[in-house]
């Protein structure tokens, strides 16, 4: 038994460092197939020898890097279903002050993310290096488009992507109020957009017009908005009919496609502190109760995965809650922390559903 699971393991480790490596010329928009360095395969390997039951080669295939492990995704893991559903379970520490400094984050206590380390085994989760960030989107396109909050996140795939001074010099163009902005990296042949999108309609108006009449489609596609809509709106049915719309067209968008369809996802409203907010408008408008209303749409439309839409929902209100008030100057934007982990939930989602379309 015990050897049989050892050679099951070097087939498995072989399947997993050949496989890839064989088809590592293919970006993310054909087959989506990565080849790793460092991190990811080192808890690969480990999450393999400490399997007390290896499933065979082709259910390794299918689920990919997630073979049962100890921890509470083994159940999951063993059920053939990925790990994607613990992809949140983040916890939150204070930052050791030089590491707060190095994030970029002002004084204050700086918060920093981790996933538990039993979980980060079992399902192969890694916070990416910049080179294993870059060879995961190489050849890739990703826009992402919505309000203030997706552009945090494209401000936090810059300062993974590019070196520290680059990601710096790129800040205010990007900050520019209400307008859209593009990057590159050359040298892996990645580009990102930030398309300005503060209403659902200005979404739907993107995927029904633009990009279904462009020549190519990105290979990543991630979107929100709802707190322009809360603040000039007020209406959690209206938001839902938004919503169902943009659900619709991001559906529309994939069917006819004669190249796999983008990975989508959906960024979730962040937690509101309602005593911070900016304005009399905003406290008045933006409160808990709306807050509840808004996020139930986000569930209930048809939008997300578990509702039989097409978007994997970054939960940003589960992450903006997990750091708290003291990531937050304005009760509603946080610091770069949060928007790293939405980013490596993100990619780490793209790993799975990478090995999943092999
Ligand atoms: C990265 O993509 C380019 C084309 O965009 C390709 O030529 C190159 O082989 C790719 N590199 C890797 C490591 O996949
Ligand atoms: C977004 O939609 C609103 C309302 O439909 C519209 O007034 C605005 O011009 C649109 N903005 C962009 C950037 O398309
Ligand atoms: C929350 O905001 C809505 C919309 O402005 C308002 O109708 C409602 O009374 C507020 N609820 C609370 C508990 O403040």
């Amino acid at each position: 038994m015990v050897s049989a699971a050892a050679q099951a393991g070097v087939v498995a480790a072989c399947v997993v460092l050949f496989v890839p490596m064989g088809l590592a010329g293919w970006h993310l928009s054909r087959n989506k197939v990565l080849f790793f360095s460092g991190a990811l395969f080192v808890s690969l390997a480990v999450g393999v020898h400490l399997s007390p039951y290896l499933p065979s080669v082709p259910h390794l295939l299918a689920t990919s890097f997630f073979v049962p492990g100890p921890g509470a995704a083994s159940a999951a893991a063993s059920s053939g279903t990925s790990c994607v559903p613990f992809l949140h379970r983040v916890s939150w520490s204070d930052a050791a002050s030089a590491g707060a400094a190095a994030n970029g984050l002002g004084g204050g206590t700086a918060r920093t993310w981790s996933w538990p380390p039993s979980l980060a085994s079992a399902c192969g989760f890694a916070r990416l290096s910049r080179d294993d960030a870059s060879l995961l989107l190489n050849g890739s396109w990703v826009m992402v488009a919505g309000d203030s909050q997706a552009r945090l996140l494209v401000l936090a795939l810059l300062r993974l992507l590019l070196d520290p001074a680059a990601a710096a010099a790129a800040e205010p163009e990007l900050f520019r109020r209400h307008s859209d902005y593009r990057a590159a990296v050359p040298a892996r042949g990645i580009s990102v957009d930030f398309v300005w999108a503060p209403f659902e309609s200005n979404l739907t108006r993107l995927l029904r017009e633009d990009l279904r009449l462009a020549p190519r489609v990105p290979d990543v596609l991630v979107l929100g908005s709802g707190l322009w809509h809360m603040l000039h709106v007020t209406d959690a049915a209206s938001y839902g009919d938004a919503l169902a719309s943009v659900a619709g067209a991001a559906k529309s968008l994939r069917s006819p496609l004669p190249v796999p369809p983008p990975h989508m996802f959906w960024l979730g409203l962040p937690h509101l502190v309602n005593h911070m907010l900016n304005t009399d408008a905003k406290r008045a408008h933006m409160n808990g109760t709306m807050l509840r209303a808004y996020d139930h749409e986000v569930d209930q439309r048809g939008l997300v995965r578990g509702d039989g839409g097409p978007f994997l929902l970054l939960d940003v209100g589960k992450l903006t809650q997990g750091c708290g008030q003291q990531c937050t100057a304005d009760g509603m934007h946080y610091d770069g922390e949060v928007y790293d982990a939405v980013l490596h939930i993100m990619l780490n989602a793209l790993v799975i559903e990478s090995q999943q379309r092999i």
